[in-house]
């Protein structure tokens, strides 16, 4: 199994770039550009790696991303993750990235989205990767805070398909967002959001009706077999992160986790990584910790990679093209 897992071709939908940031990189870029970080030493670092809950890891993610300030930081960090999709069989993936965690800093978000893109066209031509980016507003900020960060965005639009919504759930339902989300669509973007990670159910649904086409997360979804049947009957595809749900105690065990049972009451299901370098592993090692703690059989490890491809934003013609990589495997 480890072996099938391996070297299945994998498509990942919920990643955050800066979550891939690694304690070394870290410590590397924080002496670089002359960042103080509140630890001294790689295990330092990893010390404060043991989380409470979703709030406890975002305190940490955001003193970590302060330290990237240079286009090629961006770079570095983003060709380091796509070096990691190539070990992992990653064939294509869809990237988070906080344009306001940046700007706040006064790091312009050319500098951002420059740095990302360069590294996602050479993941493309020198790795086969294919990629897309989306832009998550923080919803911990206000609305009008997003606007303009959403303004801000708007000359990218070629570089950035949908925006998303992440950070402190509890108490930044979507409908905070309503107007940002309205506006996001007008644009042309397609639209993503974080519901029921930690937040109930009804997360879900305020993010599908302001057209939210993906829920990033969606463990909560069971706490209403009416949602449950609406999300399967639409094919909304959940976008679940196992070692993350564990890593913030969203889930007490893996065996606990329900993303399985969803899957075989027939919803679109993927598994992701989230933010890999503070949950304990990239793709294989979450499709492992699901196979250990769950069991599924081979043919529904590949269904969790075929829901990924059907859930992605690639066009038919360009999924018609990875899904032939599913049988040369
Ligand atoms: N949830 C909310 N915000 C985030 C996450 C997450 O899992 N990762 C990075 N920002
Ligand atoms: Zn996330």
């Amino acid at each position: 199994m480890k072996q099938f897992i391996e070297t299945l071709p994998k498509i990942e939908l919920h990643l955050h770039i800066e979550g891939t940031l690694e304690p070394e990189m870290m410590l590397h870029l924080s002496q670089k550009n002359q960042i103080p970080i509140p630890y001294q030493n790689l295990e330092e670092i990893k010390r404060a790696y043991r989380f409470q809950n979703l709030q406890s890891f975002l305190d940490v993610y955001y003193a970590g991303a302060s330290v990237l300030c240079e286009q090629e930081d961006f770079f570095d960090l983003t060709w380091a993750y796509m070096l990691q999709c190539k070990e992992n069989h990653v064939i294509h993936s869809e990237i988070f990235f906080d344009p306001q965690t940046h700007i706040m800093r006064g790091i312009p978000i050319s500098r951002v989205v420059g740095g990302i893109t360069q590294a996602l066209k050479k993941a493309k031509e020198e790795l086969g990767i294919s990629s897309v980016l989306i832009a998550c507003i923080l919803r911990h900020l206000t609305q009008e805070e997003g606007i303009k960060a959403l303004e801000e965005l708007i000359p990218y639009k070629k570089d950035i398909v949908a925006i998303g919504l992440d950070s402190s759930e509890i108490g930044n339902p979507p409908s905070k967002f309503r107007e940002l989300f309205a506006r996001a669509k007008e644009e042309g973007f397609l639209l993503v959001a974080h519901a029921g990670e930690e937040a109930d159910y009804t997360y879900i649904q305020e993010a599908l009706e302001l057209g939210a086409s993906r829920i990033d997360h969606g463990v909560q979804c069971d706490k209403s077999e009416e949602l449950v049947e609406f999300l399967k009957i639409h094919r909304i595809p959940l976008t679940m992160c196992p070692l993350s749900n564990y890593a913030l105690k969203v889930t007490p065990d893996l065996t606990k986790h329900n993303l399985l049972e969803l899957l075989r009451k027939g919803l679109c299901v993927t598994i992701n990584s989230d933010d890999p370098a503070y949950f304990g592993g990239y793709m294989n090692t979450n499709f492992e910790a699901v196979y250990e703690a769950l069991h599924p059989t081979k043919e529904e490890m590949r269904q969790f990679s075929l829901n990924a491809l059907e859930a992605s934003f690639l066009s038919y013609e360009e999924k018609e093209e990875l899904k032939r990589k599913f049988f040369e495997a």
